[in-house]
């Protein structure tokens, strides 16, 4: 029991460090009021570029990656508790009166740790799509939903966990689902960005 409330408090306050703001605050940019005012990786990678980008998409990964990892040794339902407060605290983050992101770098983050195949399924699904169509939003729905049928298959039963994540975050994807299914959401060309 213990365990599990220290798991929550790391997962929690760790997840809900905003990095993806303070790195736009590095380049003056409050990223709540530019672009899609979404508090993650892909809008500081378009109002701040590659270098600003790729450092809130690692620094959010990592943060789900640690909270699960820092509570190992208390076996995988404090991981997976550390890890789901993780996401929840980058969504909804004290330090920004609780208007956070959408939790997929963070999730990654947390599928990598408790399984690296999961966030490998993910990464690629997301990779595929975001090349193909442009749209972070819907690599970002299709792939953390794919990682989460694919940890089903693979037979880990904290596959719900990983489905439950996905869900949440499709949830946070409320505006950019209506904008896809409108024809409008923004196009991101993330190998440009970094390739040029
Ligand atoms: O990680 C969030 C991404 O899926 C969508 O971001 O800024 O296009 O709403 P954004």
């Amino acid at each position: 029991m213990e365990h599990h409330i220290y798991a929550i408090l790391i997962g929690y306050f760790l997840g809900a460090i905003p990095f993806s703001f303070l790195i736009g605050k590095l380049k003056g940019i409050d990223i709540r009021k530019v672009g899609s005012g979404n508090v993650g990786g892909t809008n500081v990678l378009r109002s701040a570029g590659a270098l600003y980008g790729a450092l809130a998409f690692f620094l959010d990964i990592l943060k789900g990656y640690l909270a699960v990892i820092f509570v190992s040794s208390f076996g995988i339902n404090a991981m997976l508790l550390s890890g789901s407060f993780a996401v929840f605290g980058h969504c909804f983050p004290i330090y920004l009166k609780f208007k956070g992101g959408k939790g997929v770098a963070t999730t990654f983050g947390v599928f990598l740790a408790i399984n690296p195949w999961s966030g490998l399924v993910f990464f690629l699904i997301w990779l595929l799509i975001v090349i193909f169509t442009k749209y972070v939003s819907l690599g970002s729905i299709v792939g953390l939903l794919g990682a989460s049928i694919f940890t089903f298959f693979i037979g880990k039963d904290y596959w719900v966990i990983f489905l439950a994540l996905a869900l949440f975050s499709t949830l946070r994807h409320k505006e950019n689902i209506k904008r896809l299914l409108n024809g409008n959401e923004r196009k991101t060309d993330v190998v440009k960005y970094f390739f040029g």
